[in-house]
């Protein structure tokens, strides 16, 4: 597994706006100041949803304050101002860095970064969505998109990573992200998400791998919120030592009555000892977490879900996995319109760079992107967002699977043969719009970003 070993102190902070107080209360910003990163005045609060998943021996507590506070006790403040006050304006990527304050170890491969917004707004997202990191590496900016685990409007906001084999930006956060790190992020979004998909108050959620990551967010902000929805989590891992919020899931499963979880693991040697291994005595663990060896199966899911077609199901996992479980709803009579899926993980993305790259050829066409002076031969078959980038041209790939949508752009002469439209409108298609990721040049090309 390679990764690049740029030091974190690479990260710059980004210029800070600080807020001053007005009428209509907190959150307006002045012009820029330069960053408070050494002003040890304000320590930010670890509580809520963060503490629910310390790990004592993995976890590192943020302890050194970063931002100076505004002096509120000499302002007069009206009744809407202090009500301001005691909710803050949500956190706005454009102006606002996260701090990293929490590391967590989830899995041998796996890890949770928990994040404060520098001026202790609250994370609005709806369950299920994503963020845009931009990750400084050796001078260059990346952007990739990761999937939210924590639950909306909290002064954390935590992502889980998994490594990627040869992933650049995800084998670096993992190695190199500390405790106080900055980092600038561009936008949350994703249509995968139990705010927008209208569900019933039974729910089948099902998981493989890092999809578990939005899933767990759903999970966490239904049962926060809304104690009767019945809700079955299916988690599918290769092993004990790939279950991802293994301890995470026990203390839901302990806390909520209409709370289920099964997992399914490929090998589940040694699972036994794994899931009592803090419990006193393993048989009076009632919230050990029941398993099964196997793959996911019709009959798998017909014999632990007989209501299913009382539910509303959201996935999240590899391709391959997703298609499986996709022709077994289908095969079951499901009704497709609560079927709801997202496929945001490294395997489905490398899975998807595999499929663009072995239509590659040898034989060459011209990429033409005008409005940066590019002029290139390029292999045809290649994947569209790569030639871009390797040219120097400008676009942000942050999924790199077809669902953020960053990589939009216009194909203004020739066509691509394109794997994923799925947030494009139908009017778009028409103009021209393609997602870079998902498309591969075939012939002579000219495009635009915008
Ligand atoms: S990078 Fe997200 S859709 Fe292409």
């Amino acid at each position: 597994m390679s990764s690049s070993k740029t030091p974190s102190s690479t990260l710059s902070a980004p210029a800070l706006k600080p807020l001053k107080l007005n009428s209509s209360g907190l959150g307006q910003s002045t012009k820029p100041s330069s960053p408070k990163l050494s002003t040890p005045k304000l320590s930010f609060s670890l509580g809520g949803d963060s503490q629910n998943t310390a790990k004592s021996d993995t976890t590192k507590t943020f302890a050194k304050p970063l931002f100076a506070k505004p002096k509120l006790a000499a302002l007069s403040l009206g009744e809407s101002t202090a009500n301001a006050i005691k909710k803050p304006a949500p956190w706005s990527p454009s102006t606002t860095a996260l701090i990293l304050v929490k590391r967590e170890v989830e899995t041998h491969d796996s890890m949770s970064f928990t994040f404060a917004a520098a001026n202790e707004t609250l994370f609005d997202f709806k369950p299920g969505q994503f963020v845009t990191l931009a990750v400084k590496i050796d001078n260059k900016t990346h952007y990739r998109a990761y999937s939210i685990s924590s639950v909306p409007q909290q002064k954390q906001l935590r992502l889980t990573i998994k490594r990627v084999p040869d992933g650049l930006v995800s084998n670096w956060l993992a190695d190199n992200l500390n405790i106080g790190d900055s980092l600038s992020a561009l936008n949350i979004a994703g249509q995968f998400n139990s705010s927008d998909c209208k569900h019933k108050s039974k729910l089948l959620l099902i998981s493989a791998g890092c999809g578990i990551t939005p899933v767990m967010s759903i999970a966490k902000t239904l049962l926060t919120h809304d104690s009767d929805t019945d809700i079955e989590f299916l988690h599918c891992a290769r092993d004990k030592d790939n279950v991802i919020f293994h301890d995470e899931m026990k203390t839901l499963l302990s806390q909520h009555k209409h709370f289920n979880v099964q997992l399914l693991l490929e090998n589940s040697e040694g699972f036994a000892s794994f899931s009592a291994d803090d419990s006193a005595n393993k048989k009076t663990d009632s919230s050990a977490l029941s398993h099964q060896t196997g793959m996911v199966s019709s009959d798998v899911i017909q014999q632990l879900y007989p209501d299913l077609k009382e539910r509303t199901i959201f996935l999240c996992g590899p391709v391959g996995f997703m298609k499986a479980v996709e022709n077994i709803a289908q095969e079951s009579d499901f009704d497709m319109a609560n079927f709801f899926q997202e496929s945001f993980t490294p395997a489905a993305n490398n899975e998807q760079q595999d499929q663009i790259s072995s239509d590659a050829s040898t034989a060459s066409v011209m990429l033409h992107v005008p409005d940066f002076s590019v002029e290139k031969e390029v292999v045809q078959g290649s994947s569209l967002l790569e030639v871009l980038e390797n040219n120097g041209v400008p676009i942000i790939g942050a999924c790199r699977a077809g669902v953020c949508g960053s990589c939009k752009c216009k194909v203004t002469k020739g066509s691509v043969k394109s794997t994923s439209t799925e947030t494009l409108t139908a009017e778009e298609i028409a103009l021209g719009f393609v997602l870079a990721c998902s498309s591969t040049v075939e012939e002579d090309v000219a495009v635009a970003l915008n």
